[in-house]
């Protein structure tokens, strides 16, 4: 079947991996399922993978793609949840040590066809296209669980969203606004910030300048770049939600002080769990809320993608198509 994968790892070129070709058919194990791929999307973890970060070398060739919207084998149509837990594993799916995301130690969605646990698909709207849909389970995900789940955001409760541009931050302003929250975002790029105010923020800035109040919460995945601006942000015993670190792990000041003589907690969060991806998927179908796409490339295109993503020109998710 036509597949895109990762054959070899590269930390400075890591497009030089990536292959554009055929593998063989996925054959699906007792209790797993084939989905048809109709639309998947590309997240930075690809980037990473084909840098070697998440993906082991006895692991390929492997076919790249966490994210996926098609038929499954009774022609229903489906969103792929792509945290894969052990088949023993009770209760939130993030939590399992085992756990693993698809393209890690299992094939991915950048594909003809993939194959997942059963458990593993969530039935798509009719509201939703299957470009709309391929956008949730990462980026849109990740994103839900950071404001609603960690950081237990309300209505009438204000966010600051660093790194406007990118697929989680697009999410993350989109998602608080539907959801009622009061948001300011940042970004490096003056048509970013503008186009953060049009997908929903009430306030923009360039990255790490002075906010004129306070925040309840900050959704962090730039890392170093913007840390010690998100701490400051925070009112007294407000959150900071980190589920990424673009920009580098390595801090040159870590707040610590700060942290805790505002009493200010730090949370980690990593994607979601099914019934998070299902909630997700009906709030878009209630609201009429939609991913926003970037740009929707034929598959076969995926190199176009990932050569996009790597220079950062992005605003919202890009989307492959089968
Ligand atoms: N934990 C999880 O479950 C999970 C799930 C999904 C993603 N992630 C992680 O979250 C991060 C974001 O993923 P993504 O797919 O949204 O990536 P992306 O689309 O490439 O977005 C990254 C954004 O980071 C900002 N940025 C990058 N370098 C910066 C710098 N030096 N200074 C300021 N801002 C900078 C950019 O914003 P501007 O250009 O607007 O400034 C960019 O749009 C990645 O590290 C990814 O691995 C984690």
């Amino acid at each position: 079947m036509f597949a895109v994968y990762a054959d070899q790892f590269s930390t400075d070129d890591p497009l030089s991996g990536l292959v554009v070709g055929e593998r063989p058919d996925p054959v699906a194990p007792d209790g797993w399922t084939t989905v048809t791929v109709r639309a998947a999307s590309l997240n930075h973890h690809d980037l990473w993978s084909l840098r070697g970060v998440g993906l082991k070398q006895e692991a390929l060739p492997m076919i790249l793609g966490c994210d996926a919207a098609g038929l499954d084998e009774d022609s229903n149509e489906v969103v792929v949840h792509a945290v894969i837990s052990d088949p023993d594993w009770a209760g939130d799916e993030t939590f399992d040590p085992r756990r693993s995301l698809l393209s890690e130690r299992h094939q991915g969605t950048f594909a003809d066809r993939v194959v997942v646990p059963r458990r593993n698909v969530v039935p798509k709207p009719s509201s939703l296209s299957f470009e709309e849909a391929a956008c949730l389970p990462t980026a849109w995900l990740t994103a839900y669980r950071m404001l609603f789940t960690q950081g237990g955001l309300r209505a009438g409760d204000s966010v600051l969203v660093q790194g406007a541009g990118g697929g989680v931050a697009t999410a993350l302003i989109v998602l608080a606004r539907a959801a009622g929250l009061r948001v300011l975002a940042t970004s490096r790029d003056e048509s970013k910030r503008a186009r953060a105010l049009e997908i929903g923020a009430h306030e923009v800035y360039e990255s790490n300048a002075r906010l004129p109040r306070k925040v309840d919460a900050v959704m962090e995945t730039v890392g170093r770049a913007t840390w010690s601006h998100s701490i400051r942000a925070l009112r007294p015993g407000g959150a900071i939600v980190i589920s990424g670190t673009t920009s580098g792990p390595q801090l040159d000041d870590a707040e610590l002080t700060r942290i805790f003589f505002l009493q200010l907690r730090v949370i980690g969060s990593t994607m979601g769990t099914r019934a998070e991806l299902a909630s997700l998927v009906e709030l878009l179908d209630a609201t009429g809320t939609r991913p926003l796409v970037d740009r929707v490339l034929p598959m076969t295109d995926a190199r176009e993608g990932f050569a996009a993503m790597a220079e950062g020109d992005v605003f919202g998710k890009i989307v492959f198509t089968r």
